[in-house]
């Protein structure tokens, strides 16, 4: 079989000399597609594909109608947004992804996000410890667990909302669960989003939240910037000048925020969570050896679209 691994963002050298090797153990072979500038060049790689790997690479439906032999998708990441779940489905293909594989990368930048623009965003001038805050981790999956687990280490105080997560479950891990969203945006010093994009969370993080939090309160996103309501979050920004918005996603509107509200937003230059040599060994080793047993028994553990 023919194994597209097609990221505009490519993984370490390390992480496609791996996954080569697992997918050339079973026999197939692997094809690189990598740093693309356009979609035409994807359009054109993956017509003679039987599976594809990517990272956020956009999978929309006129590259799924390009791929007349793909079998497999596999998303090595956490967050499927990129892919047309609905034309893989129509089509048969499987959809996967690689929960999990990322996370403590992702994990530990949003650490560094908080406490980047805690201290004035390095630059001089009296800034804030991270020491006894209150940080809201929005949505318990895979990265909230180990945000709040890491910034229990870095005694902060831990409380987490998820509606998918049993109360329990938080409390177990020494985390506070929030009684409504409301609250735990209103008691936060912090709020770091896990959320995934989704038609539900969709612009969800507005004006009514984020001024909800308290003086000096700091949004760190993580996430997607599409949960962000991105007027509503100049509206709050403008309104309250104490409040901070730091991202690894740039809001559509990055540079007027910039403009207007200078050192208390921050957007890196390009998404940059799961760039670790670490989080590339994992998600893409994870994904190759997904396709192989795709491949050889058929197995769609991991599948995230329907069957
Ligand atoms: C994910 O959903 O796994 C993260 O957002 C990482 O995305 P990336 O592979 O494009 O860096």
């Amino acid at each position: 079989m023919k194994i597209l691994v097609a990221t505009e963002k490519p993984f370490a050298a390390a992480a496609v000399n791996g996954i080569r090797e697992i997918c050339t153990a079973d026999g197939h072979e692997v094809v690189l597609l990598e740093k693309y500038e356009s979609k035409d060049r994807l359009i054109e790689a993956v017509a003679d594909a039987d599976a594809l790997i990517v990272r956020s690479d956009k999978v929309t439906p006129e590259v799924i109608e390009a791929a007349g032999r793909l079998k497999i998708v596999v998303r090595a990441g956490a967050g499927y947004d990129n892919i047309s779940l609905d034309a893989c489905t129509e089509r048969g293909i499987v959809v996967m992804n690689t929960p999990g594989q990322n996370s403590n990368a992702v994990a530990e930048l949003a650490l560094a996000m908080m406490i980047y623009a805690s201290r004035n965003c390095f630059t001089p001038g009296t800034g804030r410890e991270i020491l006894g805050k209150r940080i809201g981790i929005h949505a318990y999956g895979n990265v909230g667990r180990l945000v709040a687990a890491k910034a229990k280490a870095l005694g902060m105080e831990v409380t987490a909302f998820d509606p998918f997560v049993e109360a329990e479950k938080m409390e177990a891990d020494g985390v506070v669960p929030a009684e409504s969203l409301e609250k735990m945006y209103s008691e936060c010093d912090f709020i770091s989003l896990h959320i995934p994009a989704t038609p539900q969370t969709r612009g969800s993080v507005g004006y009514d939240l984020l001024t909800k939090m308290p003086s000096g309160g700091c949004l760190v996103n993580t996430a997607r910037k599409e949960v962000i309501n991105e007027p509503e979050l100049i509206k709050a920004l403008t309104d309250r000048q104490d409040l901070k918005y730091v991202t690894d996603i740039a809001a559509d509107c990055q540079a007027e925020l910039a403009e207007k509200f200078g050192k208390r937003v921050f957007a890196t230059p390009k998404k940059m969570g799961a760039e670790t040599a670490e989080a590339n060994m994992n998600a893409g080793l994870a994904a190759a050896r997904q396709i192989a047993e795709y491949f050889r028994s058929g197995c769609t553990r991991f599948q995230v679209n329907a069957k």
